[in-house]
């Protein structure tokens, strides 16, 4: 597979005008002077630091950079990182909670929902949103709900396997 070219970390090492960027991420106010053409993406991963987004595609085909964007699923590579000052934006490094994993991360670890890992934390954090959506959804609505997210290792049956789960858990 070919990749894409990555963008620029910094607008300082490029000499372009520096935009100020300032967003809730994970619960904490996070800063910083970024290129105007700075990924949502590349801010998360590469000024953040936070690498549990993943790139798969760059072209807003494979969801393994979805995160929420104040309560909104969003492919991370399909917005600027300037898009979002003033915002919440989560990711799959937010879904803990004092250390306990969220029922869908439980779910997914029960159930076998994952292989390689690669689209996971996309797919989890799409499936958690799918919850909020609706919260007792049937197999075509999960399969529906993550068909922006695609894995090439589980042939998804033990994914919505795990959704159902989570949802189950969820309810009670
Ligand atoms: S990296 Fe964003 S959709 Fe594939
Ligand atoms: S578990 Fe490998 S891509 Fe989904």
């Amino acid at each position: 597979m070919k990749l894409a070219k990555r963008a620029p970390k910094s607008s300082k090492k490029r000499g372009k005008k520096a935009r100020h960027v300032k967003v809730s991420l994970n619960g904490s106010i996070f800063e910083a002077d970024v290129e105007p053409r700075l990924l949502l993406v590349d801010l998360i991963r590469d000024v953040a630091g936070l690498t549990g987004t993943h790139v798969g595609c760059d072209t807003s085909n494979c969801g393994a950079c979805t995160v929420l964007v104040d309560g909104q699923s969003v492919k991370s590579c399909s917005m600027f990182a300037v898009q979002v000052n003033g915002s919440k934006v989560q990711t799959i490094e937010g879904l803990a909670e004092d250390g306990d994993l969220h029922p869908m991360q439980s779910a997914f670890w029960e159930n076998h929902g994952l292989q390689c890992g690669f689209c996971t934390p996309g797919m989890i954090i799409q499936a958690s949103w799918l919850l909020k959506q609706n919260p007792n959804p049937t197999d075509d609505q999960i399969r529906a709900g993550i068909s922006g997210n695609l894995c090439r290792c589980t042939g998804y049956v033990n994914i919505v396997k795990s959704i159902k789960a989570a949802a189950k858990e969820m309810r009670r």
